[in-house]
């Protein structure tokens, strides 16, 4: 790569939690394309990497003691893991909201507590939250995990600013992965709908603000929060307001 793109994550140690597919595995490919040195990790196997279960507190310590064995430091994290669960108001159960808030909230606690002490001034944190984390999103345990894991993102980037680290949440509107495939189809045509640009995203137009949040180019920007959603969040649920009014004349 020439001097005019130089790379933005040379020499950087970057964990990514779930990122043996969907937005993770594109994840990490970025910041690898960046420079980054990626320990890429999920509770799955797959090629190219480790295995770690972010809800698991040995997991995350085995991980930090080999960092600190092989790199003696750790400049990044990404909290990506997450799971759903779609069970409405009148049918979750409290299991099913324990099990989520055990991988979306659990998780990246125990990576940013496990990680942070190898973290020298600079480095910088990455929750991935999501669109349900700002409005009334149908699926109870998932809405509620994602606003927990807002709360501990402010949180972290108020105890760790003083040491020189950031913390941001990214928040994904509909991205086509495996997560969203699973929902049925009127899911995804809904979100078509309420989306201004009318249309899905795709992991690589979450990638570009991970790499740099995770980069010095945002080196005074922490405890923010950024919808990648196509506008989806950004309109309150008014725009089938405006939608019924176009179609009626304009006005
Ligand atoms: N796809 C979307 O539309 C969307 C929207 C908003 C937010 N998000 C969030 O983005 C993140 C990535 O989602 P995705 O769409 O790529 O989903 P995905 O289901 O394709 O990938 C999630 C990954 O997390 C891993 N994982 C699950 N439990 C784990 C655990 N206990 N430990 C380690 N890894 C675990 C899975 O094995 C999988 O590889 C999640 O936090 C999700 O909530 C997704």
């Amino acid at each position: 790569m020439s001097d005019l793109h130089p790379k933005r994550l040379l020499g950087k140690v970057v964990v990514v939690t779930g990122a043996a597919r969907g937005q993770g595995a594109a994840e990490a490919e970025a910041l690898t394309r960046e420079g980054a040195r990626v320990i890429a990790t999920d509770v799955e196997a797959a090629d190219g990497c480790r295995r770690l279960d972010v809800t698991s507190d040995k997991d995350w310590a085995a991980l930090a003691a080999e960092l600190k064995e092989a790199y003696g430091q750790v400049h990044g994290l990404v909290n990506n893991a997450g799971i759903t669960w779609r069970a409405r108001l009148g049918d979750v159960r409290p299991e099913d909201l324990d099990r989520v808030h055990a991988v979306n909230v659990t998780g990246p606690l125990l990576g940013i507590q496990h990680l942070a002490p190898l973290m020298p001034p600079g480095s910088a944190i990455v929750n991935i939250g999501s669109s349900a984390a700002l409005t009334a999103h149908y699926p109870v345990a998932y809405t509620t995990s994602k606003w927990a894991l807002r709360g501990l993102s402010k949180t972290a980037a108020l105890e760790l600013g003083p040491r020189g680290i950031r913390v941001n949440t990214v928040h994904p509107g509909y991205i086509d992965t495996e997560m969203t495939a699973s929902a049925a189809p009127a899911f995804r045509e809904a979100n078509i709908r309420e989306t201004p640009l009318g249309r899905t995203g795709i992991v690589d137009e979450i990638t570009p603000l991970v790499v740099f949040l995770l980069s010095d180019d945002s080196s005074f920007i922490t405890g923010t929060e950024i919808p990648v959603d196509g506008g989806l969040t950004a309109h309150g649920g008014v725009k089938s307001i405006s939608d019924a009014l176009l179609t009626e004349g304009g006005r």
